[in-house]
C-alpha cells in the first residue's frame, strides 16, 4: 500500500501528462501541472474547456486514461477504492452546481458528511456545524432549520461551504463559487476563500470565470487550453505574459486564437 499520511502536511497535487477522452472528443490532452501546498491556484480557460474535469480527477470522480495523478507523492491513479475514500474525507469539493440535499435543512446537510464518515457524538456534530457556519458568515441560529429552497443562491453557496470545511479538508476544490450571484455575494464568497485560505490553511483549487474576482482570490494562475496547461505563474507573470491566448483572455476580445463556439 502506498503512503497518504502526510496528506495533512504538504498537501501539493500533481498532474503528470494526463489524458482523457469522452467517446471520440479528447478534451485533456497532455495536462503537467503542479498546485502548491497551502496556496490557492486558479486554473482558467474557456468554458467547455475541461476545468471541471480537471478537477473532478483530484477526487477520483474521473480517472484518466493515462497519465499520473499525485497527492504528495500518492499516486491516487493507483489508489484502491478504500484508499480513495479515506482519501476524500480531506478533500473538500463545492460543486459547480451547489449540491445541496433539498429535502434536508441546513443542519442536516451539513452533518451529512460527518455522519457519513466520522464517528462523533451529538454536541461534537453540533459544535462543528455551529462553527463552520459561523466561519462563512452565517448566523446558526437563524438558519439552521431552513430547507435550501428557503434560503437565496448567495446564502446556498455558503450553506455548501460550511458542508466542505466542517470535514477540516486540507484541499479545498472550488468549482465556480460565484457563478449566478449578485456582485455583493460574490465579493463576499470571493472574501470568504481568502479568509479560509489564511485560517485552514488549505490547498485550494478555484475555477472561476470572474478574472477580477480570480486575481483577489488567487496565489498562481495556470491557463488551460486545446487540453493543455499552456502558462503558469503568479498574478505578475500573467498579466504581463505575452501569450496571444492569455492576452485574449484577459482582455475578452473575440480576435485571438480562442475561437468561441
Ligand atoms: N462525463 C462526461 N461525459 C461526456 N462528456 C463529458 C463529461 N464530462 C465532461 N464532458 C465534456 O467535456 C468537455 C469539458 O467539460 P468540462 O465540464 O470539464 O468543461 P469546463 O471547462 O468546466 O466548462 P464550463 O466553464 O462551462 O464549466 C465538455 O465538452 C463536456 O461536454
Ligand atoms: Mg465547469
Amino acid at each position: 500500500m502506498q503512503e497518504f499520511g502526510y496528506i495533512n502536511k504538504y498537501k501539493m497535487i500533481r498532474f503528470e501528462n494526463v489524458y482523457k477522452s469522452f467517446g471520440e472528443r479528447e478534451i485533456l490532452k497532455g495536462i503537467n501541472l503542479i498546485i502548491v501546498p497551502n496556496k490557492t491556484t486558479v486554473i482558467f480557460g474557456v468554458s467547455g474547456g475541461g476545468k471541471s474535469t480537471i478537477i473532478k480527477h483530484i477526487v477520483g470522480l474521473l480517472k484518466p486514461d493515462s497519465g499520473k495523478i499525485f497527492i504528495n507523492n500518492f499516486d491516487i491513479t493507483l489508489a484502491t477504492d478504500r484508499e480513495m475514500r479515506e482519501l476524500r474525507k480531506k478533500i473538500g469539493f463545492l460543486f459547480q452546481s451547489g449540491a445541496l440535499f433539498d429535502s434536508m435543512n441546513v443542519f442536516d446537510n451539513i452533518a451529512f458528511p460527518m455522519r457519513e464518515h466520522l464517528d462523533v457524538s451529538k454536541k461534537q456534530l453540533e459544535y462543528s456545524i455551529y462553527s463552520s457556519l459561523e466561519l462563512v458568515g452565517l448566523k446558526p441560529d437563524e438558519i439552521i432549520n431552513l430547507f435550501p429552497h428557503e434560503l437565496s443562491g448567495g446564502m446556498r453557496k455558503r450553506v455548501g461551504l460550511a458542508r466542505t470545511i466542517v470535514m477540516k479538508p486540507a484541499i479545498i476544490l472550488y468549482d465556480e463559487p460565484t457563478s449566478g450571484l449578485d456582485p455583493v455575494s460574490s465579493n463576499l464568497i470571493t472574501d470568504m476563500i481568502r479568509t479560509l485560505q489564511h485560517e485552514l490553511r488549505v490547498t485550494s483549487v478555484l475555477i472561476s470565470h470572474d478574472i477580477a474576482e480570480s486575481f483577489k482570490s488567487g496565489d498562481y494562475f495556470a491557463m488551460l487550453f486545446e487540453g493543455k496547461i499552456i502558462d503558469y505563474g503568479n498574478e505578475y507573470f500573467f498579466k504581463s505574459s505575452l501569450s496571444p491566448v492569455i492576452r485574449q483572455f484577459l482582455s475578452g476580445s473575440s480576435r485571438g486564437p480562442i475561437k468561441f463556439r
